[in-house]
């Protein structure tokens, strides 16, 4: 069962019916602005920080779900009935009810007695504000006298105060109302030199800001009695609750169009020009007055919609592809890589699922996000890089989260992940490759943000290797500290207590358990230093790097493989996890993706060993399961992992951000068919027909679909902010489709399904356009390429010393 379907020329999902499984959501904002839009108008918009400065209110995990956001009311005067053109909050039998949900707006309307109502809400690129672009047509056969109301509520800035300390906030929620703009300056009496700002380009009759005022006693949002009454009370707030409310009226003539632009809009004084006259409390609105006035003009709000359009569709055209495959298509050109947007935006901030409190930024869910959106914005994943490096704590160890608008490391998760600090060498190299921009290495980033602790960011990249050389257990692996890439594999937790965070309770003194998976890691980043090593001329180095992985191989091949498949870890008694000898958890993914695409067990068969056993005990219809069998029961010593009923999240959940690093592995046994075979499994898109089981959003891909084990086997959930984005696009263009960034070209290496007669793609790289046309001669994956019509040696394209911005490359597979 669908809910809509996919428009693929405008790059948008087309939803049919508002009462979709979950709110689908959508991203406003790419840069510092940003909101989340549902189906039905709810959600919440802040700038750059969803904790720090909220804009506007939102109560998550609420009854009926989704409720807040962006509410607009027609109202009938001549009747008195109202509705909401977005469903939500009235929930009217409307007609023809639709959400556009595209490349950074979603335009939501239906039609309802008559009158036709959409919205089309987005941010302008380069500005702190939002647009509601309502379109009215009148397509009764007379006249309509109409009232439109609007609505939204302020936060009062910190998210978690909002919610927590609201006794306080009862008190000091100030506004102004001017010239029918209504400011909110909430605490900007004090340190604050920042205001929000709601306004409308038609005539403000009347207005509230006081949310009781505007409600009604009692009252809820689909039914407030300014709206019931067909008018407002101009109440200016003091306190309490103040939101934003206006009443504009419209007369139409049958068949008569008419346009309300809404800006909602977040603004900065300088400190010593926030208020006009300087001696009064009252906001200065001189640099804000401009922006209002230019955003109310139609002809500036279309042209800034058509800019918005623009620059995703030069976004994307950096990487279009033309496969046998629909599916293939659709992620690739559209929603994969514009969820790869929101994941390097929010990290796991804030999504429907992700309170924009509990999370900053993730220092290696970051780093990986970068490998989906390098291309993309390279000046942005550069600033990425260096921000996050500079969260780095001395010892090479990371915090694991840090503040977006602060870029200081977030003291509530701590550190000794011991996984975290590879990322930083993953991100750096995919960097690189993509751009050639060496010079990132000599930058100087402090640690822990200590002014004065500046080195080269290469000196990090060595920290962070020689941290976990430092950090060994008694099998030669490295030990775990608190997690590795399973936040909830604690192993030296130990909880008995309830309410203890798994993630920063530690019991033990770390010196036994061990991580077969950073193993894994630890071979892919540490090849990758002796590379940058290498090129950076540091020819003894990366000899020693590549000793060490080495070393790190043959231990894993000693003390990590079980049999069939590489051990998961080994726990604070040293007895194994992840082994035939367990009872529950007896094989996990991490350790075959991981492992098998960082290299190890290619050239003795333990790779292919590996892959046939995912295939055998792992794999599903609706994606590979995180581990077999599931655990019953909770085990002290598994920590978190164990916690979960059976088929859900780390404990045997079909864990998507992993499934990918099975697709890569088994391209590089050379299986195309099933590295495909598994995408397709996962794959959004491809799930479409069975979305009332699915039930997230077919167009992008959720964290977790539960597993067999699961009395809701193959439905997600969490979907947005998760690295299966970045992983999944990595998987699919780089190592399937195999246009793979590389430092001296651009390397084709497509591992495809055996059926398929190729493909073309584009991509655009350092400049230069590759236009990519691959076809099948024969079953396998050898690669024969000609670069504009002469052939070369070898699978990389190096890029033209000549004057050539466009090459062509034909591909044969052998
Ligand atoms: C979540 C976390 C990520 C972690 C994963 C597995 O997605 O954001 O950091 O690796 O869970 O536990
Ligand atoms: C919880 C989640 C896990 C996530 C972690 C992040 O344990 O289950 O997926 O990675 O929190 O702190």
């Amino acid at each position: 069962m669908t809910f809509g379907f996919f428009d693929d020329e405008h790059k948008e999902y087309v939803i049919t019916r508002p009462d979709t499984p979950l709110p689908w959501i959508n991203y406003l904002g790419c840069q510092a602005y940003f909101g989340i839009i549902s189906n039905t108008a709810g959600g919440y918009s802040f700038y750059r920080d969803a904790r720090l400065r909220r804009i506007t209110r939102y109560r998550y995990n609420n009854v009926p779900f989704d409720l807040g956001g962006r509410y607009i009311y027609l109202r009938d005067d001549e009747s008195g009935q109202f509705w909401s053109p977005s469903w939500q909050p009235t929930r009217h039998d409307l007609e023809n009810y639709t959400c556009r949900h595209g490349m950074g707006y979603t335009i939501i309307g239906s039609r309802y007695r008559g009158i036709e109502a959409h919205t089309n809400y987005f941010v302008p690129l380069d500005e702190n504000l939002e647009i509601w672009q309502l379109t009215i047509t009148n397509q009764r056969s007379k006249r309509a006298a109409l009232s439109v109301f609007s609505s939204i509520e302020f936060c009062l800035w910190d998210a978690q105060d909002d919610a927590t300390n609201f006794q306080r906030n009862f008190s000091i929620g100030q506004v102004e109302v001017e010239d029918g703009v209504i400011y909110h300056k909430t605490e900007y009496r004090e340190r604050r030199n920042h205001f929000a700002y709601f306004t409308c380009s038609g005539k403000v009759e009347t207005f509230d800001t006081q949310r009781e005022v505007f409600v009604g006693p009692y009252r809820g949002w689909e039914r407030p009695v300014g709206v019931e009454r067909g008018r407002l009370a101009n109440s200016v707030a003091h306190g309490w609750a103040p939101i934003g409310a206006q009443h504009v009226k419209l007369e139409l003539e049958p068949g008569e169009t008419q346009q309300i632009i809404f800006v909602l809009g977040y603004h900065e004084n300088p400190q010593n020009q926030k208020f006009d006259p300087p001696e009064s409390q009252t906001l200065n609105k001189k640099s804000v007055k401009p922006v209002i006035a230019k955003y109310l003009d139609s002809t500036h709000v279309n042209r800034a919609f058509e800019k918005l359009r623009q620059y995703w569709a030069r976004l994307l055209g950096i990487c279009q592809v033309e496969t046998p495959d629909v599916h293939t298509d659709r992620m690739v050109n559209i929603w994969n890589a514009y969820q790869c947007m929101a994941t390097f935006n929010m990290s796991r901030s804030a999504s429907f699922y992700e309170s924009g409190i509990g999370r900053g930024l993730g220092f290696r869910d970051s780093n990986q996000d970068l490998l989906g959106f390098v291309h993309m914005v390279p000046a942005r994943a550069r600033e990425r890089i260096l921000d996050l490096a500079a969260t780095q704590l001395p010892t090479g160890g990371a915090y694991h989260q840090y503040q977006p608008l602060t870029k200081r490391g977030n003291n509530d998760v701590g550190g000794n992940f011991n996984d975290d600090p590879h990322w930083l060498i993953l991100g750096v190299a995919a960097y690189l490759k993509e751009t050639g921009d060496w010079s990132i290495l000599d930058e100087p980033v402090p640690y822990d943000n200590h002014p004065g602790s500046e080195q080269p960011l290469y000196e990090h990249l060595e920290r962070s290797f020689k941290y976990t050389l430092d950090r060994l257990g008694p099998h030669g692996l490295l030990l775990i500290g608190r997690a590795d890439w399973d936040d909830c594999l604690n192993l030296n937790c130990f909880s008995d207590t309830p309410g203890q965070s798994f993630q920063t309770t530690t019991n033990k003194d770390g010196k036994v358990a061990e991580s077969v998976f950073i193993a894994g890691l630890f071979v892919l980043a540490g090849r990758e230093l002796a590379d940058i090593a290498q090129r950076r001329g540091l020819a003894e180095e990366a000899k020693d790097y590549l000793a060490q992985v080495a070393k790190m191989e043959a231990t894993i091949r000693q003390h990590g493989w079980d049999g069939e498949w590489f051990l998961r870890a080994y726990d604070d008694f040293g007895r194994k996890i992840g082994s035939k000898e367990c009872r529950e958890g007896k094989i996990f993914i991490e350790t075959q993706g991981f492992c098998v695409l960082a290299g190890v067990g290619l050239d003795d068969g333990l790779a292919g060993q590996s892959m046939d056993s995912v295939n055998k005990y792992l794999a599903t219809q609706h994606g590979i399961i995180l581990q077999q069998p599931a655990y019953s029961k909770y085990y002290l010593e598994l920590g978190e992992i164990s916690s979960y009923p059976r088929g859900y999240k780390e404990n045997a959940g079909i864990f998507c951000h992993n499934n990918p690093w099975v697709m890569i592995a088994e391209t590089r046994v050379g299986n195309g068919d099933r590295a495909h075979d598994y995408y397709s499994r996962i794959n959004p898109s491809a799930r479409e027909p069975i979305s009332d089981l699915h039930r997230c959003e077919p167009y992008v891909y959720a964290q977790m679909i539960a597993g067999r084990d699961a009395p809701t086997y193959g439905e997600a959930k969490n979907s947005w902010l998760t690295g299966t984005a970045a992983w999944n696009y990595y998987a699919i263009t780089q190592w399937i489709l195999g246009i793979r960034t590389s430092y001296d070209g651009l390397q084709i290496s497509p591992v495809i399904p055996k059926s398929w007669r190729g493909f073309k793609a584009t991509r655009i790289f350092r400049g230069v356009t590759y236009h990519i046309v691959v076809e099948r001669a024969g079953e396998g994956n050898q690669v024969a390429l000609r670069v504009d019509g002469v052939p070369i040696k070898g699978d990389i394209v190096p890029l033209p010393g000549d004057a050539r911005r466009e090459v062509l490359v034909q591909a044969t597979l052998s």
